[in-house]
């Protein structure tokens, strides 16, 4: 494992060890909520929490939390999150957050943001002084809406990239079968104005700023052989 991965495995580790018994928990996309699954699955089998509930953010989520034996629920049927555990490509020191490395941000902002406790987990590559300084901001479109949003956005000043998919021909196709557009700003001097410019273009359906929705964010470091966890 690379010092990276094992960051990202013991944050996710913390992480699932704040799930209570009797809870409904919002399940992230990603490299490091994937270890948060785990190691939920973890201790459902093995009798530590019990009538845990995750709710997916994504395909991939739902197929982590299938594969770790977590039970899965709807927001039609569930009244609450109680927690809910995500990654993230950049943190500044606001707790506003960059997310859609995995064009999974659409589902992950409406699940994030509903939960009671939204707890980000990240090692410490992910922290910034500013958004933006070192990952684009994905933006999802609908298909038929794309020319016209990424001129849009040049108009605001970012340089937009349509994402290509690999080991795939094309674009990268969202799960819910939308395109993702990268975009590049000089600077993001206001990231709640930028969300929600952003938003208000037609054919837009979600960016991945997230401004004023995380509670907690636990960060991952190696310090000498071992890796310890600081909280935001
Ligand atoms: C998914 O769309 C993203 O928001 C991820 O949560 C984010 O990219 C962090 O992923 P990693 O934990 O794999 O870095």
């Amino acid at each position: 494992m690379t010092p990276q991965d094992l960051m990202k495995q013991e944050v996710g580790k913390a992480a699932a060890a704040r799930v209570q018994s009797n809870s409904i928990v919002g399940l992230g996309t990603g490299s490091t909520t994937a270890f948060a699954i785990e190691f939920i699955g973890k201790r459902l089998a093995d009798g530590e929490i019990t009538n845990v509930k995750g709710i997916p953010t994504s395909f991939q989520a739902t197929v982590l939390a299938k594969q770790y034996g977590i039970p899965l629920t709807t927001l039609d049927e569930a009244d609450r999150i109680d927690i809910a555990i995500d990654g993230a490509d950049e943190v500044d020191p606001n707790k506003n957050l960059i997310k859609g490395g995995g064009a999974a941000h659409t589902q992950e902002k409406v699940v994030d943001a509903l939960a009671n406790q939204f707890i980000v987990v990240v090692d410490n590559t992910k922290i910034v002084d500013k958004l933006g300084s070192t990952f684009l901001v994905p933006v999802e479109v609908i298909p038929m809406a794309v020319t016209p949003v990424m001129r849009a956005i040049e108009k605001l000043g970012g340089k937009p990239q349509l994402r290509m998919g690999v080991k795939k021909a094309g674009p990268v196709v969202t799960d819910q079968g939308n395109l993702v557009v990268d975009v590049k700003f000089d600077s993001i001097d206001n990231p709640a104005d930028l969300e929600k410019t952003l938003n208000n273009i037609p054919g837009v359906l979600e960016n991945g700023l997230f401004v004023g929705v995380a509670d907690l964010i636990l960060v991952g470091e190696v310090q000498g052989d071992k890796v310890i966890i600081k909280e935001m």
